[in-house]
This record gives structure tokens, sequence and C-alpha cells, in this order.
């Protein structure tokens, strides 16, 4: 039997507007942690797609005067464009109005309806249009969605209620024997104070929204937009709860469902419940990361305040975005997107530290060394030290401490940079061409060992450098070259003094 992969998730993204760097987020971090996982031959499933049922995305097609398929197709598309773009790679994407992902949402619907754990009843309640959620009068403010900051409105309808109240006691019995199952530990205990303070039943179909999965015995009413989606984590490997399912056990639990802060409760709390209604093992972690604001300010398109990934590939390039999501903020914390502040990080990590570095070393070896590469320097202080912050890095990476790998990482580059400060390789090519050489050699292996290092956030970069540094290629064959910049410089675009024109 084949071992099980290591299975990860993002969310799967609502189609009623074109992605952002935000949603960039949760799904660079899934593919930063795949890369990762696989230069250790551990095999990953990493699911992501999109989210195209309920009354948000109806009303965006509406407004575009469009079909919702239509809507959603196009759409879709856009995201998966958007993975190419930045070199996200995936195992399954997933629409949730495919048809074997809606047949197995029915089947699910009607299996927990026959069990008793969703029952038939209505419901009056304060609700926001656009996160399609029911909000407590409590939780609003000023009758306004915390979210969303739009008005809630009073809604009564025939409903279907999953009796989520029954596993309270479940879940917290799960939360005590899996300590790390919520992450990270702050905003787990956000959670656990709200299950602990009593979980009412939720409901779980509409008889407003005509757009979703209908559900089979009760005509008129559709699937929660919510329950639809969070089943998708199952059914993407195959779940369909009355078929086999040959391909689950290969992938299934689910090892880390990656999530931003706001749907934490949903993947945490309902989800669980849901699995252990259906008799499905729990996933073993769900991790929410924090939020990005820009300038300050929350992303809003309305307001015209959010960045496009594009804009800034275009500008910076991928792995400079890619780098920066994870360099600047903890990944479970909230940061602040500006394009000063990528800038600055461009110019002194990327452009400075690193490019600096490997176009020092490469343009001397192509000067000064022969044809060939030298086997790993054994007996290399700087290699052996350098080689012991491997584990470290792996260690931050299955924990999804992002920024303390790249903190470590550049730990290694700037010990590099200063080593070279120190040996003045340009002046030994002048007094112990012998020394020089077996320098350029340790070097070079350093070097190797950090684009190793760096491959998972900077795939694009780590080929480059290892293409120059013979990296998978026999040693005796390879003549290091000149290079050009792996970073090119920006220049600040402080505004001119008009007195210098
Ligand atoms: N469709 C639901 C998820 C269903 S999963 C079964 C949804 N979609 S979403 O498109 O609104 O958001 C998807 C992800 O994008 C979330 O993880 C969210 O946190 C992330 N982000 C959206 N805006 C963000 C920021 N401004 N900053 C960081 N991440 C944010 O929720």
């Amino acid at each position: 039997m084949n071992a099980k992969k290591f299975y990860i998730t993002t969310p799967l993204y609502y189609v009623n507007d074109k992605p952002h760097i935000g949603h960039a987020y949760t799904t660079l971090a899934a593919d930063v942690l795949a890369r990762h996982l696989r230069s250790r031959d551990i095999p990953v499933y990493l699911q992501t797609g999109t989210d195209e049922h309920g009354a948000g995305v109806e009303r965006a097609a509406l407004e575009h005067g469009k079909e919702p398929k239509a809507w959603c197709d196009r759409v879709s598309s856009e995201f998966r464009a958007l993975w190419r773009t930045l070199n996200v790679g995936y195992d399954r994407f997933l629409r949730t109005t495919e048809p074997s992902h809606e047949a197995s949402v029915q089947a699910a619907f009607e299996k927990l309806l026959k069990s008793g754990d969703i029952y038939k009843g209505s419901y009056e309640g304060m609700y926001c249009p656009s996160c399609e959620v029911f909000y407590d009068e409590a939780e609003l403010k000023d009758g306004r969605c915390p979210v969303h900051n739009s008005l809630a409105e009073r809604v009564s309808e025939e409903t279907y209620f999953f009796r989520l109240s029954k596993y309270e006691k479940p879940l917290l019995e799960h939360y005590a024997a899996h300590p790390a199952f919520l992450s990270p530990g702050q905003r787990a205990q956000e959670l656990l104070n709200f299950v602990r303070s009593g979980l009412k039943d939720v409901s779980v179909s509409r008889s407003r929204v005509a757009w979703g999965v209908p559900v089979k015995s009760a005509p008129g009413h559709t699937v929660y937009v919510w329950f639809d989606a969070l089943l998708s984590y199952a059914t993407g490997p195959g779940y369909h709860p009355e078929k086999p399912s040959p391909d689950l056990p290969g992938v299934w639990p689910a090892d880390v469902h990656l999530v931003g802060k706001e749907i934490f409760r949903f993947h945490g709390v309902i989800w669980p419940a849901m699995l252990m209604a259906l008799g499905l093992e729990l996933p073993r972690r769900v991790y929410a990361h924090g939020w990005w604001t820009i300038n300050g300010a929350k992303m809003s398109k309305t307001k015209g305040n959010f960045i496009r990934a594009e804009d800034v590939v275009r500008d910076y390039g991928v792995d400079a975005l890619r780098y920066f999501l994870f360099r600047e903020v903890p990944f479970g914390q909230d940061g602040d997107f500006s394009m000063e502040a990528l800038r600055r990080r461009y110019n002194a990590d990327l452009a400075n530290d690193l490019g600096n570095l490997f176009s020092r070393i490469m343009n001397m070896a192509a000067k000064y060394l022969d044809l060939k590469l030298p086997s790993k320097p054994e007996s290399s202080v700087i290699f052996g030290e350098l080689s012991s912050r491997t584990p470290v890095i792996h260690g931050a990476m299955e924990d999804l401490r992002f920024s303390e790998a790249l903190e470590s990482i550049w730990g290694a580059i700037g010990r590099l940079n200063r080593l070279v400060d120190e040996r003045k390789p340009w002046a030994l090519a002048k007094t112990d061409p012998e020394a020089l050489k077996s320098f350029l050699h340790e070097m070079i292996w350093c070097l190797r060992l950090v684009a190793g290092w760096l491959d998972p956030f900077m795939p694009d970069t780590a080929s480059k450098m290892q293409l120059q540094l013979g990296v998978g290629r026999s040693l005796d064959g390879t003549q290091p070259q000149k290079v050009p910049p792996l970073f090119p410089r920006k220049q600040d675009d402080a505004p001119k003094d008009p007195s210098t024109n």
C-alpha cells in the first residue's frame, strides 16, 4: 500500500470577486509547505479550488449580467491563472459546481437527515448577505456585520438545522486530547471559549437562495454554502457517503487545513462536528493565519484599497512577492502590506544580501576556478556550521513558522557575506591562489545549501542558483559562469527635488 500523502488544503475561494494578495497568501502558504515536504521526499496532496454557490455569487453574476455558472467559470479560471502566475502547484482544483461534489453533498445531507443530525425547523435571525452568515445580535456592531460592516437583515425562514449542540462535549474532548489541533495557540483560545460558552444548532439550508445544491428530499431548499464548501475537503479526494471511496484512505484525514482567521470557527468547530456526524476521521490540524491590511486599512474592493498579486509580480517578480509575504510578518499574525515595505525588503534582503553574495561568488568562481567543482567539503568549518541550521529550518517549516525559517536562512546569508568581507578573496587572488580556490569551493557548497533552503519560498530563484552551482549535474562538467544579478536593484521613487531638474 502506498504511504498516506500529507494532505494540505486551502479554503475554496469565493468567486464573487477577483483574487487579491489576501487570497494569494493562503494558497502560497500551502504551496510553500508542499514544496518543503516534497523536498524531503514526503508525498503531498494539495487541494485548492473555488466556492461557487450561494447568494453572494448569485448576486455578483447578476451585477455582471451573467448566468451564475458562466460567471463562476470565468472567475474560477482567473484563480487558476493566478496560481500559474504565482508558481503554485496543486493536485486537485475543486469547484463546488462539479457534479460529483454536488452528488456527495446531497448524499451527506440525506445521511445526516436520516441519522437525526439534521432536522427541520424554522429560523429567525440577523443575517449578513455578504458573509451569508446569521449573527447573534451581540456579535453585531450597531446592527452591522462585524466583517463587512454592512447592515444585517432580519430574516425568517423554514430551514434545516445541523445538531451542532450535540457535539459540544465531543469537540471539547477532542481539543483537550489534541492540543495542536487548533493552531496557533492564541487563536485557539478564542475558539475554546466560544465552544465552552455553549453551541447552538446551525442552519444548513436556505429557502431564499436558488443558486446552490438542491436538498434532495426538500424541494425549494438548497444546501447552505458553508456545509457544501466544507465537505469539499473530503469530496475532493473522492469521498461519497454511500459509495466506496478507494482513493480516500491514501489522503484522508487532512493533515492541515490552512485558513484565514475569520473562517477559523467554521473549520475548527462546525467542520469537525460534521465529520463526527458523518463518521469520518478528524483533520490533524486547522491553522488560522492573520490578515493583511493595505497601508494600515482593511482591504476592500469598494474602497479601491486592495492589491492584486499580478501587479506586484509585474514590478518585482513572483519570488519577491512570495518572499515578502512570508518574511515580513509571522504567519499567524496580522500584517500590513505596502509597496514601500516590499521595495525595502527587495533591495535590502534580495538585491543586497542574497543577490550580491551570489554574484560575488559566482563571478569570482568564473574567473578563478577551472572546470571542476569539488565534492562536498566535509571538513569545511563554515559548511558544517551552516548545515547545522538545516534541522532548525525544517522544524520551523513543519510548524508553519515561515518567517523564522527565513530569518535563519538570512542569518546564514549574512554569515557568508561577512566571511567574504573578512577573507577578502580578491586579495587572496594575488597572494594565495590555492587558498582562494578552496574558499570559493566552500562558498559554492554553502550556496547550494542556501538554494535548497530557499526553494520552497523562491522556486525560480533557487533553480537559477542551482543551475549555476551545478546542482544535479556532473561536478566535472560544470564551469562556473559570470551571472546577471538575481534581483536588479529598484530605485527609490522618492519625489524628485524640482530644483535639480
Ligand atoms: N469561501 C470561503 C471559504 C470556504 S472553505 C470551505 C471563503 N472564501 S474567501 O475567498 O473569502 O477567502 C478565502 C481565504 O482568503 C481565507 O483564508 C481568507 O483569510 C483569505 N483572505 C482574504 N482576504 C485576506 C486578507 N486581507 N489577508 C489575508 N488573508 C485574507 O472564506
